[in-house]
């Protein structure tokens, strides 16, 4: 009989500046609302450390999961910025973004079931999962894949490319974090016919259409969304150079092998693969490059304006992404993708 004193269930967001509101359920935070809607808010990590979601509280209340200090300057946090991924409305609220608002696809929740997990390398499986109905997603975009008895979801690449517009079977390439709770649990077992929840897609890396000569630099498995990106160009006749370069500790680490080699030998134009070994024995018969990936840049023909997409562990993507910009690219000639894990949350 009180009901009319119950919280509203649901707070409205206002975007200052656009002609767009959307509602938020109360146990919701802005971002998971905003990519649920479809509508394309810049995020890196869900988890409070890239700083990338920040928005601007012009009025209401908010509560934050964790402080939008941890990632938000001094003077940022003063103006007013806050993380839309920490951020749980508790009133109405009226926000600004500092880029206009674009929309891309809804997000939905999808049943996935196990159908195989053949190892690519001593730490990545091949993730194949069969999902209850077919998925439309961009190549170079991720799912939020949640398993049983593991609190939360964790984001993975779609490491191939549908020929189709859209699918029922998804492949992710997974790298075992030892100590994270969802890749111990795949990992710990045979896990075949287990069931999944699935939600997706999100994301905004892909391949951007131009004539430019493509840089991808992959690290570890982030090599997925960038596989996906070149068989989507491949089978779309592109005819742009591509330089692959990828990072792995050792020769057993290197994957994708046979399917970099088809790439390559299919490509309707010049295609330069180069492994790079960072932890390779020094008597070992490796005849390639060593070192960190990213000091492969420094021999790079920079001076043949790259398209650059880069996907990885955080700080390779991120000093890959200074020294190009060091050695003369555009900020928009850079895409990134950078595989936040709990461990970068400061
Ligand atoms: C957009 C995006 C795409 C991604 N795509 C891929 C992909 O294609 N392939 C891939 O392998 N990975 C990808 N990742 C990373 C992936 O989402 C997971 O973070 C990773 O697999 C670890 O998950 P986990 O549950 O095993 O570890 P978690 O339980 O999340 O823990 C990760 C690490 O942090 C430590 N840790 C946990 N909690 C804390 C805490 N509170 N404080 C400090 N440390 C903590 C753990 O001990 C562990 O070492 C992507 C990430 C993002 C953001
Ligand atoms: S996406 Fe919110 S801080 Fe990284």
């Amino acid at each position: 009989m009180f009901s009319f004193l119950k919280k509203p269930q649901r707070n409205k967001v206002i975007f200052a500046s656009e002609a767009r509101t959307l509602l938020v359920a109360r146990d919701k935070t802005l971002l998971e609302a905003m990519l649920t809607e479809g509508l394309a808010m810049p995020h890196d990590c869900k988890v409070g450390s890239c700083g990338t979601c920040k928005f601007k509280l012009l009025d209401g209340k908010i509560r934050e999961l964790s402080p939008s200090a941890l990632a938000l300057e001094r003077d940022e946090l003063l103006a007013g910025y806050r993380l839309a991924c920490q951020a749980i409305p508790r009133s109405d609220l009226t926000i600004a973004l500092d880029a206009p608002l674009t929309v891309q696809q809804t997000v939905d929740d999808y049943r996935a079931t196990i159908v195989s997990v053949p190892r690519l390398c001593p730490d990545i499986i091949n993730l194949t999962v069969e999902l209850d109905r077919p998925l439309s997603f961009v190549p170079g975009q991720y799912a939020d894949i949640g398993a049983p008895g593991v609190d939360g979801l964790r984001s993975y690449s779609f490491a191939f490319a549908p020929i189709a517009g859209s699918t029922r079977n998804l492949q992710f390439h997974v790298r075992h974090v030892p100590g994270g709770a969802f890749t111990d649990w795949l990992f710990a077992d045979d896990r075949v016919g287990a069931s999944l929840t699935l939600r997706a897609p999100y994301g905004a890396f892909h391949l951007k259409q131009s004539a430019a000569p493509i840089l991808c630099i992959a690290g570890g498995s982030g090599l997925a969304p960038i596989i996906s990106i070149l068989q989507e160009a491949l089978a779309l006749g592109a005819t742009r150079p591509v330089t692959l370069l990828y990072g792995a500790r050792t020769r057993t680490n290197l994957y994708c092998l046979d399917e970099i080699g088809r790439l390559k030998a299919t490509w309707r134009g010049p295609f330069d693969f180069i492994p790079v070994l960072s932890d390779e024995a020094a008597d070992s018969p490796w005849q390639g490059a060593r070192g960190p990936v990213t000091q492969q840049i420094a021999e790079l023909p920079i001076e043949m304006r790259y398209e650059a997409y880069l996907c990885g562990p955080p700080a390779m993507v991120d000093l890959a992404e200074a020294e190009l910009l060091e050695a003369g690219l555009a900020p928009d000639a850079i895409s990134a993708d950078r595989f936040v894990d709990r461990s970068d949350v400061r």
